[in-house]
């Protein structure tokens, strides 16, 4: 284990959920930010597109200003990070204290205020639209699709093909959101964690196979939950650094 893992272990239980609360705060309010109040920037990138405004879509004049076209996709990826598992441990623990802990009945006696398995009694009242995280899942596919897709069309700026620092960016943070999203609980659990017995149901052996890539995913899926996050705010700030000016976008084939 290395010296910063071991330090990070050391440090008080709660620090982690403030953490991962911290910053997940701080991604909605920036990812809401832009598009609420800068959604005019989507038509300033000249090659690119920012992953804030992908896929870009139509806005009927007759909504309210404050309803700007991007707003029709964000609720997709921000919606998924707020219900997705990983996510939701951190922020019951840091906000709710519901529970601070899980604890078996020996640990209890020295931290009282964890709560058993016995106790636990799922997700009642709000927090049961937790449950619609699946259908979060489904419309991230699209959103997926769509990033792909924009991916693609950045090595062909004018019609010609090129590679630029950018495009690369672009299929590195793609990746990453795809790792994150294909690495989901609930899609491993469609796929296969529900089947007994995959030779006693159809295709079972496809299932069987996209089961073991998805649970390889899965083991890391906390880790592809915060580069992805990274990843897009840091692909948002280059691009915008490109259309300003400030930085050039560097050819490496063109
Ligand atoms: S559990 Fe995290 S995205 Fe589904």
């Amino acid at each position: 284990m290395s010296s910063v893992a071991a330090a990070w272990k050391r440090l008080p239980w709660w620090v982690e959920p403030m953490s991962v609360v911290f910053v997940l705060t701080a991604f909605g309010l920036y990812s809401a930010t832009i598009v609420l109040l800068y959604p005019g920037d989507s038509e300033q990138f000249p090659q690119y597109l920012s992953p804030f405004y992908s896929p870009p879509i139509g806005r009927p004049d007759w909504l309210p200003g404050f309803v700007t076209a991007p707003l029709f996709v964000l609720w997709i990826p921000l919606g998924f990070r707020a219900t997705c598992y990983y996510y939701r441990k951190a922020y019951y623990r840091a906000f709710f204290w519901d529970p601070p802990a899980c604890s078996g009945k020996a640990q209890q006696l020295d931290r009282p205020w964890a709560e058993s398995t016995e106790s636990y009694r799922g997700e009642r009242a709000l927090f049961v639209l937790n449950n619609i995280h699946r259908y979060f899942l489904y419309a991230s596919f699209v959103v997926v699709a769509f990033l792909w897709y924009d991916a693609v069309l950045t090595f062909f700026p004018e019609g010609g093909f090129g590679v630029k620092v950018g495009s690369l960016i672009w299929v590195f943070n793609v990746t990453l959101v795809s790792a994150y999203t294909f690495s989901c609980h609930s899609l491993r659990h469609l796929v296969g964690g529900r089947v007994d017995c995959f030779s006693c149901v159809r295709g079972g052996n496809v299932r069987r196979k996209a089961y073991n890539g998805i649970s390889r995913l899965n083991a890391k899926h906390p880790q592809w939950a915060w580069v992805s996050l990274f990843s897009l705010l840091l692909t948002d700030v280059y691009f915008r650094l490109i259309s300003a000016g400030v930085i050039p976008d560097l050819t490496i084939i063109g």
